[in-house]
């Protein structure tokens, strides 16, 4: 009987030496006449063990990594196959506390199914989501939604279903669905996770939400720097199409919805909707004026949705199970789970799928370990390049999108990035202001010229030139952005070069710098 050996063909396990792991115990395995089956799944997010192999035993499956090419001979030899000991054996894979004490909504599949085959992901309650919003008014399904408390994950957290119902309302031959895969903002890979581990996922949400509001085209618009994400979604598409998931009679409803992949060009703006609908109907990513709403003016003039990948992702299972299901997990008016993503100076980088709620000290030392350098931790920056960066005074505060906003932070998309106490946060500001000059896409003036100007005053800052004179003009500079910009990339730059100058004034003084770092 052959034996099914799990090994991740998602980008992170790529870049760790999987596909040379995957050829050693094909290698190996033929080499000693055993049947094994090598299973290509998507990453469990478990960044620190990866390639993180498994193998199916009757004990369920047992993990073992971090596995390079070298250690296969060992592991055939230390008789892996069937789950025995070894030193690299991490035990029942979801008996690994970090995955253990998750709450998996959204990411339930990943890591767990062949992100290549339909019929495992039906055989996992895929699709189920679908057939239960094919049993249902269009109105019903949107009401699940608002039910459901989801706001958006790609970073505004603005309610799903109040967007899906503006779409629903408005009155036009065609309607769209576009979802943003754009996933632009540092220390975020829980899009890519998703697209590479359970892209039937995504497609399915999208195809409730076609079904929900009347439209029966949608467009993926994926970051060119996501190759592993593009081969599993074409691949994924390809057989919806195959099976009737998808086309011009979904399941033989009489309902209709394509799906097509466009490729992003890679510029962090195109991540903002309506420089994505610029992008994708082919002109220049660049900030559309709003009103209108690309609820009801968007793709190609038409009423479109545009939500992020876990957005629709989470929507599957609000169907399945029921909104109020969801709505029981969370906080406050931060409803359901978010898939946070660990990630720089951390011992257990990945992703970490929690109801909101869970503060960001439980996320950064009992799941992440503290730092991988083992000194202690100086600053986080939550939620994207636009995030603020926070003192350790701020750890307690938990994952919920109103706490953080009190706070001065934002949740953004989820990525929590770390430094230790080795980390220069006037250089770290100054990034921020250069990283907006170089992004800006440059249609208003206070991002386009004040970004520029903000990183020449932080040099002088930095310099000592006459520095009093250069915060005041810093904050003067970062008022104007904040108040004056067209969009959040201007308008929110000013919030990590701030809590930066705010939380760690001692860096932008050159004396005390020096001392600080003796
Ligand atoms: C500069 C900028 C970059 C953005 N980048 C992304 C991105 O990469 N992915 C994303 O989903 N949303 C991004 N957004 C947010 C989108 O504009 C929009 O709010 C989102 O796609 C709506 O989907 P949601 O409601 O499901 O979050 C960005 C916004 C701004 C201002
Ligand atoms: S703030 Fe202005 S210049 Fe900057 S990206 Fe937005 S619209 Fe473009």
């Amino acid at each position: 009987m052959s034996v099914t050996v799990y090994v991740p063909r998602d980008a992170t396990a790529l870049a760790l030496g999987a596909q040379s792991v995957a050829d050693a115990i094909a290698e190996q395995a033929a080499r000693q006449g055993q049947a094994v089956r090598i299973v290509r799944n998507g990453s469990r997010g478990l960044f620190w063990l990866e390639p993180l192999v498994e193998v199916q035993t009757a004990r369920g499956r047992i993990a073992y990594g971090p596995v390079r090419a070298a250690d296969v001979p060992g592991l055939f030899a230390a008789g892996f196959l069937s789950g025995a000991k070894h030193a690299l054996r991490q035990g029942a894979t979801e008996e690994i506390p970090y995955l253990r004490k998750q709450e998996r909504l959204t990411s339930a599949r990943m890591g767990l199914i062949d992100p290549r085959s339909l019929h495992d992901y039906c055989a996992h309650s895929g699709y189920a989501g679908l057939r239960a919003a094919l049993a249902m008014e269009p109105r019903a399904i949107v009401q699940a939604v608002t039910d459901s408390g989801l706001r958006g994950r790609g970073g505004a957290a603005f309610p799903t279903g109040i967007k899906w119902r503006t779409v629903f309302d408005a009155q036009a031959p065609q309607k769209y669905i576009v979802c943003n895969a754009d996933e632009g903002d540092s220390g975020t890979f829980s899009d890519r996770l998703l697209m590479e581990g359970d892209p039937f996922c995504l497609i399915e949400g999208m195809t409730i939400a076609g079904l929900a509001v009347g439209a029966t085209r949608g467009y993926i618009y994926l970051r060119c720097e996501y190759p592993h994400a593009q081969e599993a979604l074409t691949a994924a598409i390809a057989a919806a199409y195959s099976e009737g998931y998808l086309g011009a009679d979904v399941l033989g409803s009489g309902r209709a919805f394509d799906l097509q992949l466009r490729m992003g060009a890679g510029a962090y703006i195109c991540g903002e909707e309506t420089s994505l609908l610029e992008s994708l109907e082919g002109r220049r990513g660049q900030i559309r004026f709003k009103p209108p709403l690309p609820a009801l003016k968007g793709l190609f003039g038409c009423p479109t949705v545009v939500n992020n990948v876990i957005s629709f992702a989470s929507v599957p299972s609000v169907l399945e199970r029921g909104a109020q299901f969801y709505r029981d997990y969370g906080v406050g008016r931060s409803r359901g789970s978010l898939p946070l993503q660990l990630t720089g100076n951390i011992a257990r980088g990945g992703l970490v799928e929690k109801a909101f709620g869970v503060s960001l000290r439980e996320l950064l030392y009992d799941y992440g370990g503290g730092t991988l350098s083992g000194r202690p931790i100086r600053a986080v920056q939550v939620g994207g390049p636009l995030g603020a960066y926070w003192p350790e005074s701020k750890f307690d505060t938990p994952i919920d999108y109103e706490a953080f906003a009190q706070a001065g932070g934002m949740l953004g998309h989820g990525g929590i990035v770390v430094f230790d106490d080795t980390v220069d946060m006037a250089a770290q500001a100054r990034y921020a202001m250069e990283f907006c000059a170089i992004e800006s896409c440059g249609k208003c003036t206070p991002c386009r010229i004040g970004s520029t100007r903000g990183v020449e005053v932080i040099d002088r800052l930095v310099a000592g030139e006459r520095a009093a004179l250069q915060q005041t003009l810093l904050r003067d500079l970062c008022d104007t952005m904040l108040n004056g910009s067209l969009c959040a990339l201007g308008g929110l730059t000013p919030f990590p070069v701030l809590s930066a100058l705010d939380y760690f004034p001692e860096d932008f003084s050159k004396p005390a710098k020096a001392s600080a770092r003796s």
